[in-house]
């Protein structure tokens, strides 16, 4: 590339009144549009701030921050900043040696072979979720969010996962109520930094921080009553409790709070928005339901969906990546350079953030055949063959990949085997009026609409 190459910068949004409250809300279409015009790199400007950042959707450029060169990349100021302070100093906040010492001490606890009991755990769950409020649905046939069912689901399967049947469930409610708050009042920081003084004097920073201390200290209470606790369990708080460093040391129960934090921040919403824009995809295309509820009989011959038979449901899988590729969960990552560095001609300043468009990748028309359309069938065996390398990233990249990923697919497999096992959904939203709010991650906007019935 010439080296006069000027990187072409966009306001973050237009200074138009009619439109910026929709831009600030989402500003996935602008960014597409300048992406598009500008062939996959440019600089993003937050008005009224001196803050900007790159902002791209080139694998090979994605690939390079993530992977080949990571060792120059750390997580933005952004998350070290806004984030960490929130959620604590746990794996998906923490940076440089205390990251690795920690993600080799916890990776075993995430290996497949140990995610057997939790699949016992999370298919009893969801049996439970089925007969209590699916069925209750059925009965009143009335319409109801899928995106709030599955957030409460997502939160009881990580609950459960982490922390076994110890706590009460009006504790975990508690939890899930500071996790959600405080995502909220952090998106707002970070999308309009000039709020900051406005959220002080409306209350909402004393509120943060008051939820804050209450979850942490809901958190602690459940760590030091299994400390003391003699009964061994097979949960994921038990696998982390046991893990032993190299040098023989084991985890301080803040590292403990650090770490569960974090689990139910990056393992609970991120599930919970994957299947339900799952199901909402599943319910606008009859021909692919039809085909999942077949491909499930025939996959597990009666059988019920559990650990042993999982890799057996493969269009289920196909369904859940292609999901997953439409509507990312992680819908952005972002990363720092620590020196100046070049990608392809590119020059990457260092401390400028480069924020990586994961959702206009997975939409890009170099890398999809009619980008926009559900087809599952992208996912078979033969199809993924042709994909261009790191155009599909839903779990990241590299050394910071999700650590839950395996986790996360077996309990996706589950629920949408299991629910579509016996029911069926009916969009009530207008297709139309289905629109992202692109928080941390990408929720639905106004959620999603549904009713239910048995199969
Ligand atoms: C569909 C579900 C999920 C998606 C799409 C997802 C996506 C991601 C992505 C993109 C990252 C990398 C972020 C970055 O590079 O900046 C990440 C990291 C992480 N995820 Fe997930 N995740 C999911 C589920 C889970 C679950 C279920 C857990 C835990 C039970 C989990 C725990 C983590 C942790 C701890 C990290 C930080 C890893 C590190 O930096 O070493 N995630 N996830």
């Amino acid at each position: 590339m010439d080296h006069k190459f000027k990187i072409p910068s966009v306001n973050l949004f237009s200074l138009n009144p009619f439109t910026v409250k929709r831009e600030i809300s989402n500003p996935i279409p602008l960014f597409l549009k300048s992406l598009k015009k500008f062939n996959g790199f440019l600089i993003v400007k937050i008005p009224f701030s001196s803050k900007k950042t790159y902002l791209t959707d080139k694998p090979n450029v994605i690939r390079h921050v993530l992977q080949k060169n990571n060792r120059n990349y750390t997580k933005s100021k952004l998350v070290q900043e806004s984030v960490a302070p929130q959620i604590g100093n746990g794996l998906l906040t923490s940076e440089g040696e205390y990251w690795l010492k920690q993600r080799r001490a916890i990776q075993p606890a995430f290996h497949r072979g140990k995610l057997e009991y939790i699949s016992q755990v999370m298919s009893d769950e969801i049996k439970v979720f089925m007969d209590e409020v699916l069925e209750k649905h059925v009965h009143s046939g009335e319409s109801f969010q899928i995106d709030t069912e599955m957030m409460h689901l997502a939160f009881k399967l990580v609950s459960k996962s982490l922390f076994g049947k110890d706590p009460e469930d009006d504790k975990l409610d508690l939890i899930g109520e500071v996790v959600s708050y405080g995502q909220q009042y952090q998106t707002k920081r970070i999308r309009m930094p000039f709020l900051k003084p406005w959220l002080y004097i409306t209350g909402q920073t004393s509120k943060n921080e008051k939820m804050k201390k209450l979850g942490q200290d809901l958190l602690m209470e459940i760590i030091s009553l299994r400390q003391e606790s003699s009964e061994k369990k097979d949960d994921l708080l038990q696998m982390l409790i046991d893990t032993e460093y190299e040098d023989g040391t084991k985890m301080t129960n803040q590292q403990l709070l650090d770490e569960s934090l974090i689990i139910y921040v990056a393992g609970h919403e991120t599930t919970a928005i994957a299947m339900a824009w799952a199901i909402y995809l599943i319910a606008t295309h009859p021909n692919v339901e039809s085909k999942l509820v077949q491909s499930i009989a025939e996959d597990l011959k009666g059988e019920e969906p559990s650990f042993s038979n999982l890799r057996k449901l493969s269009y289920t899988t196909q369904v859940i990546e292609e999901a997953m590729r439409l509507y990312p969960p992680a819908w952005l990552v972002d990363r720092e350079a620590i020196n100046d560095d070049e990608i392809d001609g590119i020059k990457i300043k260092k401390g400028i953030p480069i924020s990586c468009l994961i959702y206009s990748m997975h939409r890009h028309s170099d890398f999809w055949n009619k980008p926009n359309e559900f087809d599952p069938d992208r996912f078979s065996i033969e199809n993924k063959k042709n994909h261009t390398p790191f155009s599909y990233i839903p779990f990241g990249g590299g050394p910071r990949l999700c650590i839950g990923n395996n986790f996360a697919m077996m309990e996706m497999q589950l629920i949408i085997a299991m629910i579509f096992q016996k029911y069926t959904f009916e969009l009530i939203t207008e297709k139309d009026s289905i629109d992202m709010q692109p928080m941390i991650t990408l929720r639905p906007k106004n959620g999603i609409l549904v009713k239910i019935q048995k199969r």
